[in-house]
């Protein structure tokens, strides 16, 4: 079941940075869903064009914000102090939360949210500020609670999992890819250079294989008229 429980197991987001269709799918779904609170203070629309192989007027006219410019940090339009406001906690900047938090917290806090009788909640972050924007994507989840006999005699009721209560627009097989893609997307943004670590590993690999090749032919040249 996609669920986990409070503070325990977290499940495995499958993400893979290296699938750049979904990076490019993640990248999407962060600029419609996450960015109007959270920005990426360390990541320029330019830097997103060119790691994902997009044209100019792709990233302009999808991904950039308002009035934005390929040059700009991908930055939310409010404000600290509105998100405060707003929500009672800022909306963390969300540039290296991959890291810090990991693609499993994410993916896992992504799918956790579950509506109880004091309104949303969260099987990751309990009692979170942060509203579940993708609600109308994944449709609202309720808890299945079990009733357990503490050491003292004390019965608790403890949250063992989630069900879907009304569909939402996607199906839950849908809505997993949907986040995967963001932690993919996430992940890339949490360190960039992993593209191109991939990328120059590449050359690198192709650089010595011919050099082994050369040497081949060089060790044959030398020993033809010695053997
Ligand atoms: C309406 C504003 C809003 C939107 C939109 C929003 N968030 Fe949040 N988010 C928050 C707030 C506020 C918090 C702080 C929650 C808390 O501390 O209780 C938060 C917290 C988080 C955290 C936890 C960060 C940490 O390290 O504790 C993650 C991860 C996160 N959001 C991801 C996302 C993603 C991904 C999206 C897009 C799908 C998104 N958020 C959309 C307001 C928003």
């Amino acid at each position: 079941m996609a669920w986990a429980a409070k503070g325990g197991n977290l499940d495995s987001s499958g993400a893979n940075v290296h699938d750049m269709a979904s990076v490019q799918r993640g990248a999407a779904t962060f600029v419609n869903y996450c960015q109007h609170c959270h920005s990426a203070e360390f990541m320029r629309y330019e830097r997103l064009r060119q790691d994902l192989g997009l044209t100019e007027e792709q990233v302009l006219e999808n991904l950039a914000f308002g009035d934005q410019e390929l040059a700009d940090y991908m930055l939310s339009p409010i404000t600290t102090e509105q998100a405060t406001e707003w929500f009672d906690a800022p909306a963390p900047d969300l540039s290296l939360t991959a890291r810090s938090r990991g693609g499993n917290w994410i993916y896992t806090f992504l799918r956790g949210f579950y509506l109880d009788e004091e309104g949303w909640n969260n099987t990751v972050q309990e009692h979170s500020s942060m509203p579940h924007v993708l609600w109308e994507l994944q449709g609202i989840q309720r808890p299945i609670y079990e009733t357990e006999t503490a050491g003292d005699g004390q019965e608790r009721r403890v949250l063992v999992g989630l069900e879907l209560a009304q569909d939402g627009l996607m199906s839950t097989t849908e809505y997993d890819r949907k986040v995967r893609d963001l932690v993919a997307y996430m992940e890339y943004m949490a360190e960039p250079a992993i593209l191109q670590r991939k990328r120059v590993g590449i050359w690198v690999m192709l650089f010595l294989s011919l050099l082994t090749f050369m040497s081949y032919l060089v060790y044959k040249e030398f020993w033809k008229d010695i053997k």
